[in-house]
């Protein structure tokens, strides 16, 4: 019988006003590549199989546009759409054929309760060469989102995706629904947005050479290293030249079995382990909360805005004279 329930996240989308100015920062300082590209969106891999991690559409406002998330059959795509539609849920696009330049496949879209939308992918395209450079992304590891509509898009993610609740926290929800501790999270907040994506480095060594190369390539570390509580993950969060904020991450828990033992707010408020399990990452740098929060991004896209006001107005005028 096939599943109903996502397995693993793929990648991510983002509209961003300058492709190239992008693609430079994610190649030269992040550690990916370009591996294809059609009219305006650009497709960017790791070093692990997954066909890309990130794709970039060229838009005149900044904003975080979609998850990519893996089913393990054709089979899976169909039930998961169908469970979906029974549950009422908005269905954006019925499962079809994936385009080549982007790996093939087949797959569905569906929105979230915050009008977010997730593609729900099986068959992509895998790569079989694997660069050894421990300092790049070897996959894309998870997405915390801000939610307004918290409880909502929790439950949207276990009834209708299939995810379950590895932790909870006074402001953050952590599920899974492959081996790893958590692909996504949901963060309260006072608007939806995404707070950041974490990108998976085999280890600690290239962990510290990664966010190495970013420092000297005058990307501070916002917030780490660390070791985060839930997850027990190792951080190291940057702002990238749009203003997303985006983490190295490295030896995310794994479950292998359901016999996880979930704990709640009352636990991780008391066990120590907050904000870093090491005691070496307690404070953040200033405004990185703001720019978790989505605010970076807000102030781009208005000065944008600002700009293209006055230039109308000042057509306006002169069309007048
Ligand atoms: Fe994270």
């Amino acid at each position: 019988m096939a599943q109903t329930s996502a397995y693993g996240i793929r990648s991510v989308e983002l509209a961003v006003p300058d492709v190239e100015a992008t693609k430079a920062f994610y190649e030269a300082q992040w550690g990916l590549k370009e591996v294809a590209r059609e009219n305006g969106t650009l497709y960017m891999r790791a070093t692990g199989k997954d066909h890309h991690v990130l794709t970039l559409h060229e838009a005149p406002r900044i904003k975080f546009l979609a998850i990519n998330l893996g089913a393990k059959t054709r089979a899976d795509v169909d039930a998961l759409n169908a469970h979906a539609k029974a549950l009422g849920t908005t269905i954006l696009a019925a499962p079809h054929e994936l385009p080549a330049i982007a790996g093939g496949g087949y797959g569905f879209s569906l929105e979230s309760p915050e009008g977010q939308r997730i593609n729900i992918v099986a068959g992509v395209a895998e790569h079989a060469d694997h660069e050894q450079d421990a300092s790049k992304p070897e996959r894309l590891s998870h997405v915390v989102l801000n939610a307004a509509k918290y409880d909502e898009q929790i439950a949207f993610y276990r009834d209708v995706l299939g995810f379950r609740s590895a932790d909870t926290t006074d402001f953050m929800d952590f599920l899974r629904c492959c081996e790893d501790h958590h692909s996504v999270a949901v963060a309260r907040a006072n608007g939806a947005s995404m707070n950041h994506m974490a990108y998976e480095l085999p280890n600690m060594e290239g962990l510290m050479k990664g966010a190495g190369r970013m420092k000297q390539s005058g990307f501070d570390i916002g917030w780490g290293v660390g070791r985060h509580g839930p997850g027990d993950n190792v951080f190291s969060y940057f702002i990238e030249p749009n203003g997303f904020v985006t983490e190295y991450t490295t030896g995310m828990q794994q479950v292998k079995d359901d016999n996880y033992e979930w704990h709640g707010a009352d636990y991780w408020a008391t066990a120590f382990t907050r904000p870093c399990r090491w005691g070496m990452a307690m404070t953040m740098a200033d405004g990185f909360r703001d720019a978790m929060k989505g605010k970076l991004i807000d102030e781009k896209n208005q000065r944008c805005e600002d700009v293209i006001a006055k230039g109308l107005a000042k057509g306006l005028k002169s069309a007048a004279e």
